[in-house]
């Protein structure tokens, strides 16, 4: 083999090695890889284990959703398993205490503590040989006569489900703040122009004063009136165009027909209600497949 030739393909190999080198590196920064490495919140990691395992019935104690929760041993166990699995912060969340109030108070039976999951009663190779519930087996119809541990699929489906409930609902309440703030603004805006309105004129009818001698500070009263004209010059702009015209055509608060064109400023206002209305009816929801 000539020399040159095999330099250049252990070159080849060296650049084709870093690239693959590269694109592992890439791979394991990929979504899907880390999606293994998510870390749940323990709050919706036990209200994501609650709303996994409550469809089925375990057929252990009676139907009802209450015995289900407290009495089923099977029931109680793969709770505290999928929290063993999936966030064993979950065990010292306010959801986890009002569980275990409701049982002592409803039932008088308080949850059993966590060690009954703890690995002196299941070892890691039996936890990985308990069944996994799948997503299609979570549904009323399904009875469990054993212990079972929701599948991925399944805890992160509802993990998901309950994260995009309290996303929706904080934004329902900013858009009902918002409605709320919005007319407060305007009716703000409302009485400070009034206000201003009745004070101006009370001052321009203020009584006759002689004309002061001109002293220093006169300077100083000629750039106020100046920033007054400034002043006055936006308020004449706002009338002209913004506060008194009639949205179209030449009168305020024209009659067309059964209904009044209001003036712009009011047109306005409405506009920008209704473009607040739309921006939240779009903004604020998120959806993903699989959504339970
Ligand atoms: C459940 O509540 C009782 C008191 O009502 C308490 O003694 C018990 O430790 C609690 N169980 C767990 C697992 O926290
Ligand atoms: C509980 O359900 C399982 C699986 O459906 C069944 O094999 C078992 O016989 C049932 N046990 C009782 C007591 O109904």
């Amino acid at each position: 083999m000539h020399p040159h030739l095999g330099r250049s393909v252990s070159h080849l190999l060296l650049a084709s090695t870093g690239w693959s080198q590269l694109a592992l590196a890439l791979a394991s920064t990929s979504p899907s890889l880390q999606a293994a490495a998510r870390v749940p919140t323990p709050d919706l990691a036990f209200a994501a284990c609650q709303m996994a395992l409550r469809p089925p019935t375990f057929n252990d104690t009676l139907p009802s959703k209450l015995t289900q929760a407290c009495l089923s041993r099977w029931g109680v166990t793969s709770l505290y398993l999928c929290l063993r699995v999936f966030a064993p912060e979950g065990f010292a969340t306010e959801g986890f205490a009002h569980q275990n109030h409701s049982c002592s108070a409803y039932l008088r039976a308080p949850l059993p503590p966590a060690d009954i999951v703890d690995r002196d009663h299941f070892s890691d190779e039996e936890v990985a040989r308990v069944r996994r519930l799948q997503r299609e087996e979570a549904t009323d119809e399904t009875v469990l006569g054993e212990v079972v541990i929701p599948s991925d699929r399944l805890f992160w489906l509802s993990y998901d489900t309950l994260d995009t409930i309290l996303y929706v609902h904080k934004y329902h309440f900013l858009y009902g703040a918002a409605v709320f703030v919005f007319w407060a603004l305007v009716v703000l805006v409302g009485v400070l122009v009034r206000v201003g309105s009745v004070l101006s004129c009370a001052r321009s009818r203020s009584p006759y004063q002689p004309l002061p001698r001109r002293t220093e500070e006169d300077d100083e009263e000629v750039t106020l009136a100046k920033r007054a004209a400034r002043g006055n010059r936006l308020s004449v702009w706002l009338a002209r165009y913004i506060t008194v015209p009639a949205t179209f055509g030449y009168r305020c608060a024209q009659n067309v027909d059964w209904v009044t064109i209001p003036p712009r400023v009011q047109s306005i206002t409405i506009l920008a209600f209704v473009l607040l209305n739309t921006a939240f009816c779009i903004h604020g929801y998120r959806s993903f497949p699989g959504n339970m």
